[in-house]
């Protein structure tokens, strides 16, 4: 056999060494339910219990038997895994029920159509993609009405049956027309040309401070996180950040990018200027529960702000529940809690049942192009067997009358429920608790300036967070990671199937933490295996 190190130092060495640091470099060899295991030097395999469960993805745990049963039956039928460009009826079986469910939820009954993807920042870039094409239709169309009207008014002044009147061309902040040219030449080119600079703006998105929705070229752009972005800017669509909590700044921003479209008509035989609105802005995309970004739950008053803002202003709301959809926070959607509704959702993670790679982009009826589906497709994207199984999951989120989302939120509140005891007892050293059903956080004050060298420096560094995580699964073989972009919370996002044991044994390792955080003893820290 090879040895290790002689394959792996090619697969991203620098984020091995950084894993390294604290001990998280461990190859996990077999996973089951919300253990995940290791092995250790004699071979034999040592359980970690997993609270990290695939960053969300695994909401009936790791290789659920009613998952891998079905996959298995799946391959034993030989059912044609890829088939594209021909009819695939499992396909819209799945966007039926992802409509059923969504329905219910939402009480609308506008239909969503559904485009397949692979990964959750696949996902969201073909809402991207789709509202983008959206906004350039309607631009086009609007244009063209315009066009057609301003030409209608000119051939009516050519004719003789409209005149242009005095101070029309002031109006627009033209001068007097050269030697031999028409006023209405003038106006015609002067309003061709604002139209054509609107045409040419590109589009905006609005997004908000601490979002995240993925790391490919496009989605990039519409994470937050400088560290993540800012190498990439000029690859992608300008997105301008608005902080949770100020629907003042979201509107000053929309404002910003606001413009008109001109054309000329006539009434009564003169020509006038008609204008009709026109923004840059082409979606607003925002998580419920912020993710990646520290766990942040979407203030209600907020969303209710987001929701009405959309619908005065026609901005699509792409509503991205790829971590905390799929029934994490006790309902399908965790947009529900607030009372959001989507014109577009995107869900993957949990969607392939920690076994296959899904993800669905799902826009309402009255945005939809039907453009849309020659323009964009993949190769992987709505194979069979992730659509089975994605449709296996849903029954198991249904099943008994909805016993995976009361299974959630009753988990959910058994684990918030400890991790708040544990942060009552140690108030110096956690700062706040966050978060619904089974997507918590659980943040520590700020230890940069501890009086432990070690703590301070690993705050410093960033590290503070992974270096807890390392003592988790070297003392207490638990497995949990700080947010990647929020480096001094922990998340918790275990399976349903999480039993009042994992909460104790948990408990149990935290208040180990706290303490040692509390008495500022790093030494007694296991930093490595
Ligand atoms: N949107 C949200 C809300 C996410 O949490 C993620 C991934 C993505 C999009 C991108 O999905 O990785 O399948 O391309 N979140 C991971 C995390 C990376 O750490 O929470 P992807």
């Amino acid at each position: 056999m090879e040895s290790e190190s002689a394959v792996s130092e090619l697969a991203e060495p620098n984020l091995r060494r950084l894993l390294s640091t604290a001990g998280l470099d461990v190859e996990y060899v077999r996973a089951v339910g919300n253990t995940l295991f290791r092995k250790d030097a004699n071979g034999r395999e040592v359980p970690v219990l997993d609270y990290a469960a695939g960053y969300g993805a695994l909401i009936f745990g790791h290789n659920h038997p009613e998952i891998v049963a079905r996959a298995r039956e799946l391959l034993d039928e030989q059912i044609p895994v890829l088939a594209q460009f021909s009819s695939h009826p499992y396909a819209n079986r799945l966007a039926d029920e992802l409509n059923r469910i969504i329905h219910r939820e939402t009480g609308t009954t506008e239909p969503y159509y559904a485009t397949f993807a692979n990964s959750g920042a696949e996902g969201v870039e073909a809402a991207v993609k789709h509202a983008e094409l959206d906004r350039v239709l309607s631009l086009s169309a609007h244009l063209d009405e315009a066009e057609e009207s301003t030409r209608a008014a000119r051939a009516a002044v050519e004719a003789g049956t409209a005149t242009v009147p005095e101070g029309l061309r002031d109006s627009l902040g033209l001068g007097r027309p050269a030697d031999g040219e028409q006023d209405i030449e003038r106006l015609c080119g002067e309003i061709g040309r604002r139209n054509d600079e609107r045409r040419n703006r590109p589009p905006v998105f609005l997004a908000l401070e601490s979002g995240f929705h993925g790391k490919l070229m496009g989605s990039v752009q519409l994470t937050h996180n400088p560290g993540y972005r800012e190498p990439f800017t000029a690859l992608g669509a300008t997105t301008r950040f608005v902080p949770v909590g100020r629907p003042d700044v979201l509107k000053e921003v929309f404002e910003q990018e606001r413009g008109v479209l001109l054309r000329l008509t006539v009434e009564r035989g003169e020509v006038r200027v008609g204008e009709r609105e026109h923004h840059t802005v082409c979606a607003f995309l925002l998580e419920p529960i912020q993710g990646e970004g520290g766990i942040h739950p979407l203030p209600r008053k907020f969303a209710e702000e987001i929701q009405a803002f959309s619908e005065e202003t026609g901005c699509p709301l792409v509503i991205d529940e790829i971590q905390s959809g799929m029934g994490r926070t006790g309902t399908f959607l965790a947009g529900t809690h607030l009372g959001l509704r989507g014109d577009y959702y995107v869900l993957a993670k949990a969607l392939g049942g920690g076994i296959a790679k899904a993800a669905v982009m799902l826009v309402r009826e009255t945005r939809y192009r039907p453009e849309f589906e020659l323009l964009h497709s993949s190769t992987f994207a709505k194979d069979s067997f992730s659509c089975y199984v994605a449709l296996k999951v849903l029954d198991m989120l249904e099943a008994g009358g909805g016993e995976g989302y009361r299974l959630a939120e009753e988990r959910g509140a058994a684990l918030a429920a400890m991790l708040e005891r544990v942060a009552a007892g140690f108030p110096d050293v956690v700062k706040e608790v966050r978060g619904r059903g089974l997507m918590l956080g659980f943040e520590f004050h700020d230890q940069c300036d501890a009086k432990d060298d070690a703590l301070r420096e690993a705050a410093r560094s960033s590290l503070f967070g992974y270096v807890i995580a390392g003592h988790l699964l070297h003392r207490h073989a638990i497995r949990s990671f700080p947010t990647a972009s929020a480096v001094h919370t922990l998340r918790f996002e275990p399976s349903v199937l999480l039993t009042d044991a994992e909460i104790d044994r948990l408990e149990e390792a935290l208040t180990d933490v706290c303490g040692i955080v509390r008495d500022q003893s790093s030494q007694r820290l296991v930093l490595t295996s």
